[in-house]
């Protein structure tokens, strides 16, 4: 599984990229704002840093005007994958990208029905949010799920990248099913490192050496 960091923090996708943790980046608007930088700006940052797909992402509605932003952006660098909504503009804004050679990634996928619409429109990538489907008490896992078997079914070469994803447990569930990529937040993934057990065991075998009174330094 592939793991992209979601987030326009330099310094946090630095950390993650260094251990081989990276292998792409998504951002969104609202994360562009969380940094407080400029898009161009951070985005080129990103780019030179990781060498797999960098997601930015379009703010235009209409489709001719999201061909025009997202030129703009795929000009950054050429490992951007430019990012629009699950809209039927932003259908005919991934086709026109797709066509010219560019990636693209189609966000704020909700139903396999969108997804099956953005495989047919050419996406690289497609985004189903996890987290958002249980706000609303339903299971991300089963539009995971559902989009596998129907990508699956006919052989669609858009890569499922799970996202939204607020914990361990989605991580390790849309690895499960089969989803191509993640994308999480960096505390998500160093969570994943997490585990009670090896707390203690680790706390009973420092207390145990401390006992010997040795020293291996
Ligand atoms: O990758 C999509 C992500 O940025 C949205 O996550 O937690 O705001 O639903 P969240």
């Amino acid at each position: 599984m592939k793991f992209f960091v979601d987030t326009a923090d330099t310094d946090a996708i630095k950390e993650l990229n260094d251990l081989g943790m990276v292998d792409g980046v998504t951002t969104n608007p609202s994360l562009i704002l969380k940094s407080g930088r400029d898009i161009l700006e951070v985005t080129k940052e990103i780019c030179d840093m990781v060498s797999g797909p960098v997601s930015a992402e379009v703010v235009a509605t209409e489709a001719k005007e999201m061909i025009a932003e997202g030129m703009k952006l795929a000009k950054i660098a050429p490992n951007i994958a430019i990012k629009v909504p699950l809209t039927w503009d932003g259908l005919t804004a991934c086709k026109a990208f797709a066509s010219e050679g560019h990636m693209v990634n189609v966000t704020l996928c909700f139903s396999p029905a969108q997804a099956l619409l953005a495989a047919k429109a050419g996406a690289t990538f497609i985004s189903p949010f996890i987290g958002r489907l249980d706000d609303i008490h339903l299971d991300g896992m089963d539009l995971i799920a559902d989009i596998r078997q129907i990508y699956d079914n006919y052989d669609f070469r858009t890569e499922i990248l799970a996202a939204s994803i607020r914990s361990v447990n989605h991580a390790i569930e849309s690895a499960r099913i089969g989803a191509d990529v993640m994308t999480a937040p960096p505390s998500v993934i160093k969570s994943m490192a997490n585990h009670v057990l090896t707390d203690k065991g680790l706390d009973q075998f420092l207390k145990d050496w401390a006992k010997t009174g040795q020293k291996i330094l």
